[in-house]
């Protein structure tokens, strides 16, 4: 019997193996997820550097699971005119700031465009770049990585502690050119030995990773909807970047299409709300973001998504379109656009839900918590 129930047992594993394979990693429902994600109590993202910034006449928010506070023209949560004003540039970063178990933990999600926006918006909103645990790359460019020396200057001072930076892959340091002019022109490429010495730790985690105890990045985001990589820079391999540590299929090309093999997004789990993701770019697309998260965490309730959603040039207007749809069915809380977004989704996306989208200025901070919680 044995014999005969063993090659029966083998063939059945075989085949669910290739059935698995042919259905893809995130389709195997009821499997483990690949990482166990901690929730927290609470969390409050603050926006950093975006594109966009408001006087101080914009309301706060007391909305079910999220509060939303302004930051007035300087002030951290005051409206006031001061002689120096929060600055807006086409970059991204955004401060998270979590708790468990009363143990909290700041992680700093991208740089920003520029060393002097990032220091100064840190500054007036009273943050010190000393109590930041970790921080986190979403992807190798300059709207994301150009301000990394605001944190500490160029050159840390001696008996800085040394920030751990999380990347998603080697691809984060090739040299881009950006297909936005005529010659396009070189985006230039992240210098880890700058990092090194700005005061950065650099590790590269092409997998889910924890973050500071509190936070988790997804790895490598699969193309499963029908999203596809739509990213408006080629790459240099071998410029700034090892070749070895590329994909086999890359190493050997002078210069390829991005397809954002590297980009990351950096997620909470909220006790009682569900997952926030923090979507820096969305180049790999924000659903097939979304969809990863899920997948990693093995938690489906989706609380917010924020970020760039990049659903302009080279996406359509269809495209973007059809992500609202798409988000209709993830049925998310709360719809955070910012950055790269675009007008049509956020058009789109405040025509069909309007209850489920909350705009974003500079300075914006959006807290996350089970209302039963609150003190
Ligand atoms: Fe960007």
């Amino acid at each position: 019997m044995s014999n005969a129930t063993g090659v029966v047992s083998r063939r059945l594993v075989v085949a669910a193996g290739l059935i698995g394979l042919l259905n893809g990693p995130l389709r195997a429902a009821g499997k483990a997820p690949p990482l166990v994600v901690p929730e927290v109590d609470k969390l409050a993202l603050q926006v950093i550097d975006d594109a966009a910034t408001f006087g101080p006449f914009l309301p706060n928010l007391d909305l079910p699971g999220m509060k939303v506070i302004r930051a007035g023209n300087g002030g951290p949560q005051v409206a006031r005119m001061l002689p120096r004003a929060l600055l807006g540039e086409f970059g991204l970063s955004i401060l998270a700031e979590s708790q468990r178990s009363g143990q909290s933990r700041r992680v700093l999600v991208d740089f920003g465009y520029s060393r002097e926006t990032l220091a100064n918006n840190l500054s007036l909103l009273g943050i010190d770049p000393r109590s930041i645990d970790a921080a986190v790359l979403s992807h190798g460019h300059l709207d994301h990585y150009g301000g990394f020396a605001g944190l500490f200057g160029e050159t840390a001072p001696k008996g800085t502690r040394r920030v751990p930076l999380t990347v998603g892959g080697e691809e984060t340091f090739c040299e881009r050119v950006a297909q936005i002019g005529d010659p396009p022109p070189i985006m230039g490429a992240l210098d880890r030995k700058a990092l090194a010495r700005a005061g950065y730790d650099v590790r590269i985690r092409p997998e889910p990773a924890i973050i500071a105890d509190q936070a988790f990045t997804t790895g490598v985001i699969p193309l499963e909807s029908f999203e596809r990589a739509a990213i408006p820079t080629q790459m240099r391999p071998g410029v700034g970047c090892d070749r070895a540590g590329l994909a086999p299929a890359k190493r050997a090309a002078t210069q390829l299409p991005d397809d954002g093999e590297h980009e990351l997004a950096t997620c909470y789990a909220v006790k009682g709300l569900g997952l926030v993701v923090i979507a820096s770019c969305s180049h790999r697309g924000v659903i097939n973001t979304v969809r990863r998260a899920q997948a990693v965490s093995g938690i489906q309730k989706v609380h917010a998504v924020i970020g760039g959603f990049h659903l302009v040039r080279p996406r359509t207007d269809d495209e973007a379109r059809r992500t609202v749809a798409e988000f209709a069915r993830i049925d998310p809380t709360y719809l955070i656009p910012m950055h790269c977004t675009g007008e049509v989704f956020i058009a789109e996306a405040l025509r069909l839900m309007p209850q489920k989208v909350v705009r974003s200025y500079v300075g914006s901070k959006f807290l996350f918590e089970e209302p039963g919680r609150r003190a």
